[in-house]
């Protein structure tokens, strides 16, 4: 990058000092994870937001809900300023509040909304996380979704039982926890559509799931295709497939391992010297494991897919221009949650963090 830019940012970040805390995520560029004091997964982020109460300012390197999640974790007198305010998540958009209340009239008219918890991905907005906490749901990440799917069927009977899950708004980690880890079959997974009336599902077929899934995705994990692992497979052998589980199911079913992008840097971390590996996540995050470890053969599951755009968008002039304003006193991009949605959306966060580990 542009050593003018890493001279005005360096100058930033040092004049700042302790009065900004920054955080970035495990898909920002290099320029920018240069910068940042702490990184981590969605999950790591989240349970870091609250590390430094006498910080003034946490910098968010990441996308637009996970500095909401942050705004709501820290304290009343912090401020969450996230770099460039278009950067979103084409997956969280895929759920809006609205559609999220109806969805949930279809389910009481089936007559299964009491018998149904809802979990949400923490790639959703923060009213969406306040309606999973007033119906006494959890918010999750791909990090513990898990445990916090265990959780949410033990509190309508179980998962050998009868109660429901409406999880919301990535069908494939969705889809992917309950059938791999948690024993349910492909049949007790439906797909809600918000844009169909009633989801496009009959109310007995919402009786008869055990798993509702919101019709949501990840524009860069969707791109993946069982293909990629066989012509990987088919090129490189021995190699093992390690893929994030925002992955369609076939993907996930064919790799060898499935994590979160934590759990992606530690595995490659663990691995032998020699060995070969195929990974299938964001391209920023890929590139850097294999920078760090020269020792062993980094693939890219597959050469096309590109960057996730909108963690692409903080990049250095951004971060440069969010510390000099705020080094000026003038704080730009400021992520403020309503109080409302906050004190529900935190039911929920605080629900996650006390999963078991
Ligand atoms: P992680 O929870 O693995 O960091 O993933 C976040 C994300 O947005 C993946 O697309
Ligand atoms: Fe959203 Fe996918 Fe980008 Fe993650 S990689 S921030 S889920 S669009």
């Amino acid at each position: 990058s542009d050593p003018d830019l890493v001279e005005r940012a360096r100058a930033a970040r040092a004049a700042l000092g302790d009065r900004a805390f920054v955080l970035g995520h495990h898909y920002q560029r290099d320029e920018v994870i240069d910068f940042a004091d702490v990184t981590g997964d969605s999950f790591k982020l989240a349970q870091r937001a609250a590390a430094r109460p006498e910080a003034e300012f946490v910098i968010f390197c990441g996308v637009h809900f996970m500095a909401e999640s942050a705004d709501i974790l820290t304290t009343d007198a912090q401020q969450v300023v996230l770099p460039d305010m278009a950067a979103g998540c084409s997956m969280a958009d895929m759920a809006e509040i609205g559609q999220v209340e109806e969805a949930w009239a279809v389910l009481e008219d089936a007559g299964i909304a009491g018998d149904t918890v809802p979990v949400t991905y923490m790639n959703s907005t923060a009213a969406i996380k306040a309606f999973t906490g007033r119906h006494g749901g959890t918010v999750c990440t791909s990090s513990n979704a898990q445990v916090a799917l265990r959780w949410a069927f033990d509190k309508v009977g179980g998962v050998d039982g009868t109660g429901k899950v409406l999880f919301m708004p990535d069908q494939h980690l969705g889809r992917n926890t309950a059938v791999l880890q948690l024993g349910m079959s492909l049949d007790d997974c439906v797909v809600f559509d918000p844009r169909k009336p009633g989801g496009g599902l009959t109310a007995q077929e919402l009786r008869d799931a055990r798993m509702i899934l919101w019709r949501g995705h990840c524009s860069v994990h969707g791109r993946f295709s069982q293909r990629n692992v066989d012509d990987v497979r088919a090129k490189v052998p021995g190699v093992n497939v390690l893929v994030h589980p925002e992955c369609k199911h076939e993907v996930v079913t064919a790799a060898d391992m499935v994590g979160s992008t934590e759990y992606i840097i530690k595995a490659l971390e663990a691995a032998e010297p020699g060995s070969s590996w195929a990974i299938g996540t964001e391209l920023n995050l890929v590139r850097r494991v294999a920078r760090a470890h020269p020792d062993k053969q980094v693939h890219y599951l597959d050469s096309t897919v590109c960057f996730c755009s909108t963690m692409n968008r903080i990049d250095l002039p951004h971060l440069v221009w969010a510390m000099e304003s705020l080094v000026e006193g003038r704080v730009v991009n400021r992520i403020v949650v309503d109080a409302d949605d906050a004190h529900w959306a935190r039911v929920a966060l605080d629900q996650m963090l006390a999963l078991p580990g």
